[in-house]
């Protein structure tokens, strides 16, 4: 019999580990044979850690098991999936999962996440094949027929991104995968890495292939260890079976790949910090113009993609663009892997195609607060996206749907905060996030943060209540358009929203905001 036991983070810090000892030791004692896969997690992380069984049906499955619960499930039948209180049916038929559009994340909980054979025999590396088989201009136009826009929060179209780089005349060009996965709330690179580091690798050297780049870099969170471990098994399976290294399967193409740790900065996911970093040096921030697609890594042609844009890739090569951008709204094509976190019952994954409103999201899926009080306000797009009140909740999921009400999608990822939340604490914690990680290379956001901790201390104290309203705003204005990165541009995002639609919590009255 084959059981599956997610080896994701979350389902480990939960409990998974002792699990899937308990099963393999009372199984053992009781001569029976199993064979437990490590797999990615479903994402469904209320009912983690989750064991499924395979079946005549097909799987069937377990959740939440605690090590205690596993003498009765055995004795119940879990071998034949037979009936426990614990029993939970086919997960592919639940609602939260059956209604996802899962493309990148389509053999995440799936398969084996280190195991090639398991990865080609889903569908893996035929983008690659198809790819291989292409010129280089052809590929990078079936990205940019997908619509797909980088994943990272910042939207640009990576068929642009990539035509730059192809374009680029050089020696040497590089891959950059921005793997420094930040922002509170988000989950979704880290569950790729664990899950299924084999579409990450295969995007990747699609993109190699395509720009005529021969070497890649994972800029991996130094938080993230069991992504690294998985990704180094991948990689190492890969380069032993000729799909990494020189003459991948035959063409006479050569992509190496890496993984680099960050050091823990927020802002090394800032693309040109980054590439210091990755240069060695202290993650500060470059002025751009020139762009990194021109002038990179070691001042090279690169390209820098987000985990989730260039794990998109494998699907677009292998279905065409055209398949991918049959998903989505306006100019948001293809899917967005959401992530649920914060306090909400059904916390987890959630790919969707483009246009779901929030609201569909928190409630039908989501299953409102885990505290069951009502939700006050989301933060939608990390510590740097707007505090979205209740009646923005029937915005759509669309990139162009949220800037035009001043919010951000971003990387995808939700934090849902009911009515106990103080929004003028919050704003207060946006600008200190911000002192704390600020690179410090401009003034605006050095200083201005600093500053804004300030501001804000004194309208809540009531000091000079109307001046320091205006002065907020005014700081904020400054933030907003004089900071060279997003880290002291965005700040504001997260502090006006609070400001505008929570004027309360400042002790100030609405009709003043
Ligand atoms: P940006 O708008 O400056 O650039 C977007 C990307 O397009 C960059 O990679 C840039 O180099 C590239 N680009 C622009 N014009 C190009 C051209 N003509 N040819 C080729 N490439 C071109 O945005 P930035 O500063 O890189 O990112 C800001 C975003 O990052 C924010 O929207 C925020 O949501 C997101 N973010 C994500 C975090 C995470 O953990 N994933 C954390 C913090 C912020
Ligand atoms: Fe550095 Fe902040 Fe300026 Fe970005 S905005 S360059 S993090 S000081």
């Amino acid at each position: 019999t084959r059981l599956f036991i997610s080896r994701d983070s979350t389902a480990l810090s939960l409990g998974a580990e002792q699990v899937a000892n308990a099963i393999a030791k009372l199984t053992a004692d009781q001569s029976q044979s199993v064979q437990i896969v490590r797999n990615g997690s479903r994402g469904l992380f209320w009912l983690e850690p989750l064991v499924e069984v395979e079946t005549a049906n097909g799987r069937v499955a377990y959740g939440p098991v605690q090590p205690e619960d596993v003498a009765s499930l055995l004795e119940a039948g879990l071998l034949d999936g037979k009936p426990h209180p614990l029993y939970l049916g086919s997960i592919e038929e639940l609602p939260y999962f059956k209604n996802q559009n899962r493309l990148t994340f389509a053999r995440v909980g799936i398969t084996d996440p280190v195991n090639l054979e398991d990865y080609l025999a889903h569908d893996g590396y035929k983008g690659l094949k198809n790819a291989l088989a292409l010129q280089p201009a052809e590929i990078v136009k079936h990205v940019t027929e997908s619509g797909l826009r980088g994943r990272g929060g910042a939207a640009f179209p990576t068929g642009i991104k990539w035509n730059t780089v192809l374009n680029a005349p050089a020696e040497q060009k590089y891959i950059v995968c921005n793997a420094d996965e930040g922002d509170s709330g988000t989950f979704s690179d880290r569950m790729i890495m664990e899950g299924d580091p084999f579409v990450l690798i295969e995007g990747m050297t699609i993109a190699g292939v395509a720009v005529g780049a021969t070497q890649g870099y994972i800029y991996l969170r130094v938080e993230y260890p069991h992504a690294k471990v998985a990704l180094n098994q991948a990689i190492e399976a890969a380069y032993k079976n000729g799909y990494l290294g020189e003459n991948i399967q035959g063409s006479g193409k050569t992509f190496h790949l890496e993984v680099r740790s960050g050091a823990g900065a927020y802002v090394c996911g800032e693309e040109t910090s980054l590439l210091e970093s990755l240069e060695g040096k202290r993650g500060l921030v470059r002025f751009k113009p020139p762009l990194p697609a021109i002038v990179g890594l070691f001042g090279k042609p690169t390209i820098v993609n987000n985990v989730i844009s260039l794990a998109s890739v494998p699907i677009i090569l292998d279905k065409g663009g055209e398949y991918y951008k049959n998903y989505g709204m306006g100019r948001s094509r293809g899917t967005l892997p959401l992530q649920l976190a914060g306090n909400i019952k059904h916390p987890g994954l959630f790919e969707a195609a483009f246009g779901m409103t929030l609201r569909e999201l928190l409630y039908d899926y989501g299953g409102g607060s885990a505290s069951g009080r009502p939700i006050r306000a989301v933060q939608v797009g990390g510590p740097l996206g707007a505090y979205m009140p209740e009646s923005q909740f029937d915005t759509p999921l669309d990139y162009e749907a949220f800037a035009a009400i001043g919010a951000v999608l971003g990387h995808g990822g939700l934090v849902v905060h009911d009515d106990t939340t103080n929004l003028a604490d919050m704003a207060r914690y946006a600008m200190e996030f911000c002192v704390e990680e600020s690179c410090g290379k401009c003034t605006p956001c050095r200083i201005g943060s600093t500053r804004g901790v300030e501001v804000i201390d004194r309208i809540v104290a009531n000091v000079d209540k109307a001046k320091n309203t205006e002065l907020l705003r005014d700081l904020c204005d400054t933030m907003l358009c004089g900071s060279l990165c997003a880290m002291g541009g965005m700040t504001p995002y997260p502090v006006l929203s609070a400001l505008n639609h929570f004027p309360e919590d400042f002790g100030l009255h609405p009709t003043k905001a």
